[in-house]
């Protein structure tokens, strides 16, 4: 019984999107019950609001009963009057992890081709744009978020849960933030495969419109355990122009073809270079490469980013890139979320 009134007394503290009363108050929350074993269920109705305002409202109440001592699991039936409801091929699906609207996968076949630059720069344009917005380093070999959004120190423990880091406002876990940085780690696949699920479920995201997840090159087994258990909404491959990382960008769409993950288009890398000396333009890596490719494979293309000393130089210090980068990754980022429907 005492379980029933901490859930209702955490439901009514949930702002109702259409006013300023909780979720109790104006009567949204209904038919509150929780079992023996822990698991809280309610009616809400979600009359009125169109679906990313569903949405996010289920992940906010899913987020609220996850807080509450004693709640294993939780059970949210949405309802809506016909008249006043979102069209029914509109009506908010639920999310893959409790509070998470999106999950979002940046993937390569090949390593070094830019991915985390690639995910965190995306990751804080998404931020930027009004989004909340969290990123998940899965590279637990060779951990970069850490470096590039600038986050020092362990991530804390609170409860059971891993609270992730705030940078440059977007909420970040690291493999990197849980280990000695100097120590290499010793995962085998299977592991670190499941260490990767954990972050994502045990982590303290609060409510996310999406989860950027950087992974680790390749197409192995931590990938496919991701795409299986998580099942992202979406992956982006990033490639740089030159037939040896596309050959690889190629194997990594077809992975994710393969397990039914939608890719939502290939980001060309390392796309060009502009001396900053005597302004001449130069392909060290050739160009268009990529983007021939993802027309090839029937895949939208995202955009090109340069080669660009300045993106080195920020990503080193722990901050995204400015001015034209900056532009970019904002471009590509507006691209992904109308894809994904955020
Ligand atoms: N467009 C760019 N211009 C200049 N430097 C870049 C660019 N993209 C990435 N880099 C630099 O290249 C290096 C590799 O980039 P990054 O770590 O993002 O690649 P990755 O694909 O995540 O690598 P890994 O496969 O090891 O995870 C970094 O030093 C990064 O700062
Ligand atoms: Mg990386």
């Amino acid at each position: 019984m005492a379980l029933k009134d901490d859930v209702t007394a955490a439901l009514a503290e949930v702002g109702d999107p259409a006013g300023k009363a909780g979720l109790i108050a104006s009567g949204r929350a209904t038919a509150i019950a929780v079992k023996d074993d822990g698991t809280a269920g309610l009616v809400l109705a979600v009359d009125g609001l169109d679906r990313v305002a569903a949405e996010r409202l289920q992940a906010a109440v899913e987020v609220a009963l996850r807080r509450v001592k004693g709640v294993t699991a939780t059970r949210i039936i949405l309802t809506a009057d016909r008249g006043s409801a979102p069209a029914a091929d509109a009506a908010p699906v639920a999310p893959t992890v409790p509070g998470i609207r999106k999950l979002i996968a940046v993937a390569s076949g090949k390593g070094g081709v830019g991915k985390s630059t690639v995910a965190a720069n995306v990751a804080v344009a998404l931020a930027r744009a009004g989004h909340a917005v969290g990123l998940l380093d899965a590279d637990i070999y060779g951990p970069s978020v850490p470096t590039l959004l600038g986050i020092e120190g362990r991530a804390k423990l609170e409860g059971n849960r891993l609270q992730p880091a705030m940078a440059h406002g977007v909420r970040a876990l690291s493999m990197g933030m849980m280990t000695d940085p100097r120590k290499a780690i010793v995962w085998r696949g299977p592991m670190a495969a499941s260490a990767l699920v954990q972050m994502v479920e045990q982590g303290d995201w609060g409510v996310l419109d999406v989860l950027i997840i950087d992974l680790p090159p390749g197409t192995g087994d931590i990938q496919l355990t991701m795409a299986q258990k998580l099942k992202p909404d979406g992956a982006i491959i990033v490639s740089t122009p030159q037939d040896l990382a596309l050959i690889d960008a190629r194997r990594a769409v077809a992975m994710f073809g393969e397990v039914g993950v939608k890719v939502l288009g290939v980001v060309e890398n390392m796309s060009g270079y502009q001396c900053p000396h005597c302004g001449e333009a130069s392909q060290p890596f050739g160009h268009g490469g990529a983007e021939a490719e993802a027309l090839a494979m029937g895949v939208p293309f995202l955009g090109r980013v340069p080669l660009d000393i300045a993106l080195r130089l920020a990503s080193d210090a722990g901050r995204p890139g400015e001015g034209a980068q900056a532009a970019v990754f904002a471009d590509m980022a507006a691209r992904v979320a109308a894809t994904v429907g955020l």
